[in-house]
């Protein structure tokens, strides 16, 4: 089986998509006769080959974080340019793996129930999403300090390899917690009194040089 491996990450190979996407495919590799190719959607000026690559595709996994409760900007420029494909016979199946930095599984179910559309409209075979929440520290973890999460993404590669369905079980595990408990969401709720939530990013905003623009808003009103 020949899986075309989309990477739809703004980090491109040294993100947590990327990190997800190695367990994964060492167990899809592991069956013997898989094999995959992988695009880093990131790299735009290559979009007409990610778009060639999907028309001579059998099978797709398109992997990407939520951004913004939706896909990032350079997933939707590739899923607009598959318009073309819409309906065609002989489309690829397509499985998709989406993840992010709540940990709530619930966070995803849009972006889940968007995809399938997806695959309606393309009029492909829908295999499923993976979703996984509480992503962002999966780069900073070692991974020796992760093992449960990434086997789990290994035997998930494997059976899909095998079978080219994705395991139900395994499926709703890495999707927990669907919903936090309502204590810790008090917590957090009082916590973004506090400037706990924001040190992170501002962090980065200084790093960036972009700091004194956290509170611009291009697309607002006030423009
Ligand atoms: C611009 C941007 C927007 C994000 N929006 C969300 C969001 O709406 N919800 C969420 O849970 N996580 C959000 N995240 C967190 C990412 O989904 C998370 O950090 C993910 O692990 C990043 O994966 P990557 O390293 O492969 O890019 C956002 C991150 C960025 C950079």
């Amino acid at each position: 089986m020949k899986l075309i491996v989309y990477n739809g990450s703004g980090r491109g190979k040294s993100g947590n998509t990327a990190l997800l996407l190695d367990s994964f495919l060492k167990g899809f590799t592991s069956v013997e006769g898989n094999t995959f190719e992988m695009h880093i959607l990131m790299h735009t000026s290559k979009m007409d080959t990610f778009t060639a690559a999907f028309g001579e595709a059998e099978n797709v996994l398109l992997a990407f974080p939520m951004y913004t409760d939706m896909v990032p900007g350079i997933v939707k420029k590739f899923i607009e340019t598959l318009e073309p494909y819409c309906g065609r016979q002989g489309n690829p199946s397509m499985a998709y793996m989406i993840h992010c930095g709540f940990p709530e599984g619930i966070q995803l179910r849009a972006l889940e129930a968007y995809l399938e559309k997806l695959s309606r409209h393309l009029g492909s075979r829908h295999v499923g999403t993976i979703l996984k929440g509480n992503s962002e520290g999966v780069r900073y973890t070692p991974p020796e300090k992760l093992p449960q999460q990434l086997i789990r993404f290994e035997v998930l590669g494997k059976a899909y390899g095998q079978t080219g369905e994705l395991d139900k079980d395994i499926l709703s595990t890495l999707s927990q917690p669907e919903r936090l408990p309502g204590w810790v969401a008090t917590i957090f709720r009082l916590l973004s009194f506090t400037n706990f939530g924001n040190s992170g990013w501002n962090e980065e905003l200084k790093k960036n040089g972009a700091y004194q623009n956290r509170f611009a808003r291009p697309d607002g009103e006030d423009k």
